[in-house]
């Protein structure tokens, strides 16, 4: 299928590690101006030496998007580089591995910080510009905890779930002016190597990646209907289908990207 996405211009947040890394290198292979804004910059970097190989057009941004005014920085020098804006994909995304008892109430607000305040700054960045040339795609990453629930992701879902509502009430004030909003609620997507993630991904400081041992995670597939846990091509696939006019009369959808495991 052709996706018209050669020449369009899209950040991606989170775009160094993992899920975003797969993001970044799906829109280079479609031809894209690709921004990687991230807090990792020298992962940013590696993602983007691995992107510009495939011959893509590529800036990496430092950028913390619980920042308002980074993420608004973002929006300019990325308009500045490339003279126009399509796409945000918000990837970004934290959760601390433990019981909510046993978290502190920083940890609660960097959940919700990361998962959900980081979509309303870098949303409010670029919604204007979207406004005024009447078009634009916003794809958001939640997580099936944020419709079904999740052991240990409790304020972590919480905030997942505020993004998918966020983004349908969104979608029902600005689809008029030609901005389709749409969110993927992933079921678990593991890092395939540790050279796919950097110092801030969620899975090396949180430690998560070592605990994902082979036996692990084949116990883990036995709970999804494909059998498998995702791959971040898996989710790409799905978010530059979105991105693209192929799928421009869907908006407000929270569809999940996860081998059947939520169906919810
Ligand atoms: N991987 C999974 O199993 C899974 C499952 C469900 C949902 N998700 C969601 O998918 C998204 C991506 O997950 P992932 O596994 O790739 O995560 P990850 O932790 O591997 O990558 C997140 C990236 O965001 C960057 N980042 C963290 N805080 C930031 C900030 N404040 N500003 C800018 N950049 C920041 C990190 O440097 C990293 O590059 C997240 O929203 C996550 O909640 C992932």
């Amino acid at each position: 299928m052709e996706l018209g996405l050669a020449g369009k211009t899209v950040i991606i947040t989170g775009g160094a590690s993992n899920v975003g890394r797969g993001i970044v290198l799906a829109f280079a292979r479609e031809g894209s101006n690709i921004v990687i804004a991230d807090i990792d910059e020298v992962q940013g970097q590696k993602t983007a030496e691995l992107t510009r190989k495939q011959g893509g057009k590529v800036l990496v941004l430092k950028t913390d998007v619980t920042n308002p005014e980074q993420c608004q920085a973002m929006v300019k020098r990325t308009r500045d580089e490339f003279g126009r804006l399509d796409i945000l994909v918000n990837c970004v995304g934290w959760i601390y591995d433990r019981l909510f008892i046993d978290k502190s109430r920083e940890e609660w607000e960097k959940e919700v910080d990361t998962n959900y305040w980081s979509v309303i700054n870098c949303v409010r960045a670029v919604i204007d510009h979207m406004i005024a040339q009447r078009s634009g795609k916003i794809i958001s990453i939640a997580s099936d905890a944020g419709k079904i629930g999740e052991y240990r992701e409790a304020v972590y879902a919480g905030a997942k779930a505020a993004v998918i509502a966020f983004s349908k009430s969104l979608a029902r004030e600005v689809g008029r002016y030609g901005v389709n909003i749409n969110v993927l609620c992933l079921g678990t997507v593991p890092p395939a190597s540790e050279e796919e993630i950097g110092s801030e991904s969620m899975w090396r400081s949180g430690g998560l990646f070592y605990k994902m041992t082979p036996e692990v995670k084949e116990k883990m597939a036995k709970a999804y209907p494909l059998r498998r846990l995702g791959k971040a091509e898996d989710v790409a696939n799905a978010v530059v289908f979105l991105a693209s006019d192929a799928a421009g009369w869907i908006t407000g959808q929270a569809i999940s990207v996860d081998g059947g495991y939520a169906m919810a």
